[in-house]
């Protein structure tokens, strides 16, 4: 068996909020002067056991107000690009959550211009090129992230795409067509979270409504046979995430997760960590806890990092490159 953190790999799903270690909010929150209601790594660890995708993001939101300054937003993406690269990453498309800022009175810019700095020290530092995907939170109103799109004025090269996320039931994709209208006019890339804990009919609204490139989740589609057999015919990718579909309690367990399954059957899968410091490992962790609870074979391992080149929003080049990589990895 090969190693798989040495497997040259993409991740598609990653919120850049979701890579706070508690090490790092601690000293945030003592730098920025933000009260966080605990006091020891320890004690912040404690909390990580979630019933649900809402009581995760009670936490997840809570902990994200120690990020004040461009330079925290550096830090941030900065340990957690410095931790993927020592477990395969080549490339990553970043998700942030803009509202989750600006509502506490930190400038856009501000976010943009930290989280840019850290993409740029990693292809200088790691070799690992990168997208940046701005998601509205949908459970926010719908004319707010139309208004955050708009307020992106002379901003906009600065991002590739839009998202959507954040607590899903009662919100559906189709509420947000207007603003990917404008952002595909715009020529930005879109996906959003579908699937995840709502039924495949979100799937289908994110296809129809949104026309979204890639579906972040989509596990609920397994509901619907139909829409498996459309997902597999159009080979829409699916950027599922393991660790978080049992941490948030959609599976059982990881033994009991069908991604291997859903790869076996044609749908153009891929393996992300989606929020890797609360949720127990990062993507080359994923890959291994598949490997431990599933039986994954290195051949199942290279055909999910080849999906996760395909689907990504990586240059024709780069993405020859890490081809060939991978390549030289089952060779090696
Ligand atoms: N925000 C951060 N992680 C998320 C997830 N898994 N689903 C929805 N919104 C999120
Ligand atoms: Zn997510």
């Amino acid at each position: 068996m090969k190693d798989l953190y040495t497997l040259p790999k993409a991740e598609l799903h990653l919120h850049i909020e979701g890579t706070l270690e508690p090490e790092l909010a601690l000293e945030l929150a003592a730098r920025n002067g933000v009260e966080l209601p605990y006091d020891s790594v320890e004690e912040l660890r404690r909390q990580y056991d979630f019933e649900d995708l809402s009581s995760f993001l009670e936490l997840y939101y809570a902990t994200t107000a120690v990020l004040r300054e461009a330079s925290d937003f550096e830090a941030l993406t900065r340990a957690y690009l410095g931790r993927a690269a020592a477990q395969g990453l080549r490339h990553v498309d970043v998700f942030c959550d803009p509202q989750a800022h600006t509502v506490r009175g930190v400038p856009l810019e501000t976010v943009l211009d930290g989280i840019r700095s850290g993409l740029d020290a990693a292809r200088t530092e790691h070799g690992i090129t990168s997208t940046l995907l701005l998601c509205f939170l949908r459970d926010r109103p719908a004319a707010e992230a139309l208004e955050l799109f708009e307020s992106l004025g002379d901003q906009l090269p600065r991002i590739d795409g839009i998202g959507l996320d954040s607590a899903e039931v009662g919100h559906p994709p189709a509420l947000f067509e207007q603003v990917y209208a404008r952002a595909r006019a715009a020529g930005l890339h879109v996906v959003a979270h579908a699937g995840e804990e709502a039924g495949p009919e979100y799937v289908r609204e994110a296809l129809d409504v949104l026309r979204v490139e890639r579906v972040d989740h989509g596990i609920q589609s397994l509901r619907d046979p139909d829409l498996v057999a459309r997902l597999v015919a159009e080979q829409v990718p699916l950027t599922v995430c393991p660790l978080s579909n049992v941490r948030l309690r959609v599976v059982g367990a990881l033994a009991e997760h069908p991604v291997l399954d859903m790869l076996g059957r044609g749908l153009l899968v891929t393996v992300n960590s989606d929020d890797p410091a609360y949720f127990g490992g990062y993507v080359g962790d994923v890959y291994q806890g598949l490997r431990d609870a599933l039986g994954m074979t290195d051949e199942q391992a290279a055909a999910l990092a080849r999906n996760s080149v395909d689907a990504s929003f990586a240059g024709a080049q780069r993405k020859r490159a890490v081809h060939a990589e991978i390549t030289a990895w089952e060779q090696g």
